[in-house]
């Protein structure tokens, strides 16, 4: 016997399950299939952001950074440490705490939400005529809507598969179970900076090889400098335009040849090497096949601008479809999709999508850099204000980058706004909604913001467009 849904939502990350919770809301039947297994085999919900991504990522960052800051900055603030200690068991015991209690919270989501959870791999059957089969284990389902939100994978170099024992994706990266001496990162994205940090401010010599020449390519240029800059006093090593040759994975470590920037024959030497050379999209016994799914030359799903597919109610969202590789985004279009099949308009803005690189300093940022304004030809207007010349900056003991405002030359209309410096993940959200109601740089100037606070630094950045700022 098939069980008969409205909806059926493959995949429990964040793309898959805020899709079908708000299916759910909307009075829509609703099931979600999702195969993540924890270490006990039991159900894990939440997909890469919180099993192997976001989460766990962050709770490092946090614990991190606590160690950094007793080791090297509680002084400052006449605060003696003595007999600092390192227990590594116990900061990856916590983050696995923290992703639980994650795994826990969808788990009761889907429970309130009245939601039929199945743990397990969904493959499409085949389309009938009371919609599309689905497939999990024994069970088959059958649902007139499908989502599919299968998320992504990491990229693997060629000829160099993920032991995640020396060779790190960033699953194995999330459990390193001693701080290496030396560690080598490939790719110096978000996961490169992000892990990269983690494991320097525990105490690893960490190296991040990239092949750009540019640092953060799609990062305004001064951001990504200033950025470079606190980056390099930390003695995070950076080497950009590199060429990454044969890699040997050994029984002692990891050796990588590379070719650096003058095109010098290299070769360095690592306890753990990461991976971080970008992700692809994952439809891994989907069986898109089975109902001529189509897909990309890159394995992605191809979908429209409303995340519809090729098939009449098969729709993708998040990771396994175009666009940014971010949990916000995802659960964006989850919910887009979801009110799309109750006939209602859900929108989905990719202008102001807001990024964020949460090293310290935090690197955050939305709509267009100055890069892209010269390049399209716009008339535009910078400001900038340093955290330097912010009150609360200078009593947290944090004064580094800056808020950096872009707008249009005539209309005041927030083309970007760019952050490097403390807090950058939160203070963005400011900028996200002066973007998203059409606001100019004028109308965050004259906004009253609390004093002390590092949200000055945005009102001094829109000031500034206009060069009148009070406090620089
Ligand atoms: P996923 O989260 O990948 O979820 C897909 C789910 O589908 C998984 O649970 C998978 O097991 C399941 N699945 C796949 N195929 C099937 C099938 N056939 N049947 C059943 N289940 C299936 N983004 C941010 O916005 N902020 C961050 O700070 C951030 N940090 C990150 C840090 C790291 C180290 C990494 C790797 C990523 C990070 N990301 C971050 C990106 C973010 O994790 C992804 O963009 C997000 O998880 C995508 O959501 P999704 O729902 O599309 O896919
Ligand atoms: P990325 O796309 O951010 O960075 C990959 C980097 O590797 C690029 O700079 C690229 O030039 C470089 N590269 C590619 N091939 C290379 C090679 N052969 N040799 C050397 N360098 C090479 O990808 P990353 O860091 O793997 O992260 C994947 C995605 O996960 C991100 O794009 C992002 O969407 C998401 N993510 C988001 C986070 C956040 O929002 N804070 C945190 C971590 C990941």
């Amino acid at each position: 016997m098939s069980k008969q849904f409205d909806v059926i939502v493959i995949g429990g990350g964040p793309g898959g399950y805020i899709a079908a919770i708000r299916a759910a809301q909307l009075g829509f039947n609703t099931a979600c299939i999702d195969e993540w297994k924890n270490d006990k085999g039991g159900p894990a919900p939440g997909g890469t952001c919180t099993n192997v991504g976001c989460i766990p990522s962050k709770a490092l960052l946090q614990s991190s950074e606590h160690y950094e800051h007793a080791g090297k900055h509680f002084a400052d603030h006449g605060i003696e440490v003595k007999g600092l200690g390192l227990d590594v068991a116990k900061m990856l015991g916590r983050k696995d705490a923290v992703v639980k209690q994650n795994n826990d919270g969808i788990l009761y989501l889907f429970k309130k939400n009245k939601i039929a959870f199945f743990h397990g791999r969904g493959s499409f059957a085949k389309a009938g005529g009371e919609g599309y089969e689905i497939q999990v284990g024994e069970e088959t389902l059958v649902g007139k809507h499908v989502i599919v939100a299968t998320g992504s994978n990491a990229r693997a170099l060629p000829g160099v598969p993920f032991d995640e024992q020396n060779v790190l994706s960033n699953d194995g990266a999330l459990r390193i179970q001693s701080v290496p001496k030396k560690l080598v990162l490939i790719g110096s994205g978000v996961i490169g900076l992000e892990m990269g940090s983690v494991w320097r401010r525990l105490g690893a010599e960490v190296t991040v090889l990239e092949a750009l020449p540019t640092f953060l390519g799609a990062v305004d240029e001064q951001i990504a400098k200033e950025a470079k800059k606190a980056f390099d006093k930390q003695g995070l090593k950076i080497e950009l335009g590199v060429k990454v040759g044969e890699v040997v994975n050994g029984k002692a470590g990891v050796t990588v040849n590379y070719s650096n920037a003058k095109g010098e024959a290299q070769k360095i030497e690592a306890d753990k090497l990461i991976v971080s050379i970008g992700r692809v999209p994952n439809t891994i016994g989907l069986n898109p096949e089975a109902v001529g799914l189509k897909l990309d030359e890159r394995g992605a799903i191809v979908v429209d601008e409303l995340c519809k597919t090729n098939l009449p109610n098969v729709w993708a969202v998040g990771d396994v479809v175009r666009g940014p590789m971010l949990a916000h985004k995802a659960e964006e279009e989850g919910v887009a999709v979801a009110e799309r099949i109750a006939g209602q308009h859900g929108h989905v803005n990719f202008n102001t999508i807001p990024w964020v690189i949460y090293t310290s300093p935090e690197i955050a940022w939305v709509g267009q850099t100055e890069q892209q304004l010269k390049a399209a030809g716009v008339q535009y207007k910078a400001g900038t204000f340093p955290f330097l010349a912010n009150g609360r900056a200078r009593a947290l003991g944090d004064t580094t980058g800056m808020v950096k405002f872009l707008a249009d030359a005539k209309t005041d209309e927030i083309l970007g706004v760019h952050i490097v410096g403390p807090m950058a993940s939160e203070l963005i959200s400011e900028a996200v909604v002066a973007m998203e109601f059409k606001a100019s740089a004028e109308d965050i100037a004259r906004i009253c913001h609390a004093h002390p606070s590092l949200s000055e630094a945005t009102k001094e950045a829109a000031l500034a467009v206009d060069k009148r700022t009070l406090n620089f």
